[in-house]
């Protein structure tokens, strides 16, 4: 057993990934616990006593998750799958050394509302893709009378004695501004209708999460029906939960299968959160078996090109856009890709064009004219779901690719290079920074 300062330690002294070209990859890959539900639920767990989460992924993002529970005064012990939370709430005050790393932090401020009515958080960071406002969480939260102030970069946020309003509409669809909003909730009494709401599976893990608490939880299309009996009813708890399988990391894996499976099975996956990405995936041509938790996955003749656009879900999930992309860089003839959900979520193209990939970038739609192969090549991972994409393509590639900055993907994909190794690829994680590589 590490503590999360220990599994840090480690992760964060890689910094390049070597990828060989690799002609197939056949055999078994386990997917882990979703990133974007172990996040919500370990800002949760400030609303009990004690929280076991099992099918936790140990990656980044969720590690700095851990460090910003210890420094609220929880106990956390950290074992391979599963993360047990124990104790009360010291302080309401988020380091904006950590919120700042990544997007998940801002979830803190709807678990530390919803656990004792007050919040301390700054500014969230995470991936380039885009402004990354959090304007939808505030007007929530100023919606139901929560008195702000801002000082510094933090947000200082209280929850109101008596609520002013019990409706709200989300004016865009929010995964994290949803989630939030549902965690506040636990910290008041009585009925409320959120509408609008995202409804991604790790939304609905959530909300489970909640049922579980003691809250009602009703969903008509987009309208959240909320009941909480009272705050006091729902404390005190000791609750065990199982985290879903990582829809976005079992899609990228699925795209592995569709360039090279010979065949690959990807295990501990939930089709039932999968339906876009099975359609594109069988229309560029993948041969696809599905069964009730695992897919498996045949390479294509040659790759479809394609008409892609993300929307929210059940639409095509924008994390899957730039992995689709290195896939229909190799398509026999040209596709579209339109990313309605983030306005700077191409940054991955040039990298891919480096590689000797012909995409052409005109504001929210990249046109990819399939090419007969990419090269090997020295490229920079943007973000999170960039550093997949490059890895796919170098996976692809003839010659070698050295991926630098790799601790986007360490953010959100846990023991890639253990997964991929026993597939049969060829990728080492290296301590040197890529400019300091020999050319
Ligand atoms: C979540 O981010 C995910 N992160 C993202 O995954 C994912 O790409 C995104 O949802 C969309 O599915 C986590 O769950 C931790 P949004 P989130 O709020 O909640 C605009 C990954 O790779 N918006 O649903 O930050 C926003 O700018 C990451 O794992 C506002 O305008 O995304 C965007 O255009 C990347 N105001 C759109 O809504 C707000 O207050 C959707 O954003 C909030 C959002």
């Amino acid at each position: 057993m590490s503590t999360a300062s220990e599994y840090l330690k480690r992760l964060n002294r890689y910094k390049t990934l070597r990828v060989k070209s690799c002609q197939s990859v056949s055999g078994l890959v386990r997917v882990s616990g979703a990133k974007n539900s172990a996040l919500p639920l370990l800002a949760a767990s400030l609303l009990t006593e004690g929280l076991t989460l099992k099918n936790f992924p140990i990656l980044l993002d969720t590690l700095y998750a851990v460090e910003i529970l210890s420094l609220l005064g929880k106990e956390v012990s950290l074992t391979e799958g599963v993360v047990s939370i124990r104790g009360g709430v010291k302080t309401y005050a988020v380091p904006s050394y950590l919120s700042a790393l990544f997007r998940g932090s801002v979830l803190f401020l709807g678990g530390l509302l919803g656990a004792i009515g007050r919040a301390k958080v700054a500014h969230p960071g995470g991936c380039p893709i885009g402004k990354r406002p959090i304007d939808q969480h505030l007007k929530f939260l100023e919606s139901v009378g929560c008195t702000f102030s801002f000082d510094g970069g933090y947000i200082y946020v209280r929850l109101p004695r008596g609520v002013k309003s019990r409706r709200f509409r989300f004016d865009v669809i929010t995964v994290t501004g949803t989630e939030n909003a549902l965690l506040t909730l636990a910290g008041l009494k009585g009925e409320f209708v959120l509408e609008n709401c995202a409804l991604e599976p790790e939304v609905l893990d959530l909300v489970e999460f909640l049922k579980k608490l003691g809250m009602g939880i009703e969903i008509e299309g987009r309208t959240f029906k909320v009941f909480n009996p009272s705050p006091e009813s729902l404390r005190g708890k000791r609750i065990s939960h199982r985290i879903i399988p990582d829809r976005i990391e079992a899609g990228t894996f699925l795209v592995l299968g569709a360039l090279l499976g010979e065949p690959l099975r990807v295990e501990n996956v939930n089709p039932n959160h999968l339906g876009s990405i099975l359609s594109l995936l069988k229309r560029a041509g993948a041969k696809l078996k599905v069964d009730k938790n695992s897919i498996k996955v045949e390479r294509a003749e040659r790759i479809k090109p394609l008409k892609v656009r993300t929307e929210p879900y059940p639409g095509f999930p924008t994390d899957m856009q730039a992995q689709f992309m290195a896939m229909l860089s190799l398509a026999d003839g040209t596709s579209e890709i339109e990313e309605t959900i983030f306005e700077n979520r191409f940054r991955h193209a040039a990298e891919l064009s480096r590689m000797g990939a012909d995409i052409e970038v005109k504001g929210r739609v990249a046109t990819v004219r399939g090419v007969r192969a990419l090269k090997g090549a020295r490229v920079n991972a943007t973000d999170l779901r960039a550093s997949a994409a490059l890895v796919l393509a170098g996976l692809v590639a003839e010659g070698e690719t050295l991926i630098g900055n790799v601790g986007q993907l360490l953010r959100g994909y846990e023991k890639m290079e253990e997964k991929l190794k026993g597939l049969g690829c060829e990728v080492y994680l290296l301590e040197k920074d890529l400019k300091d590589m020999s050319p």
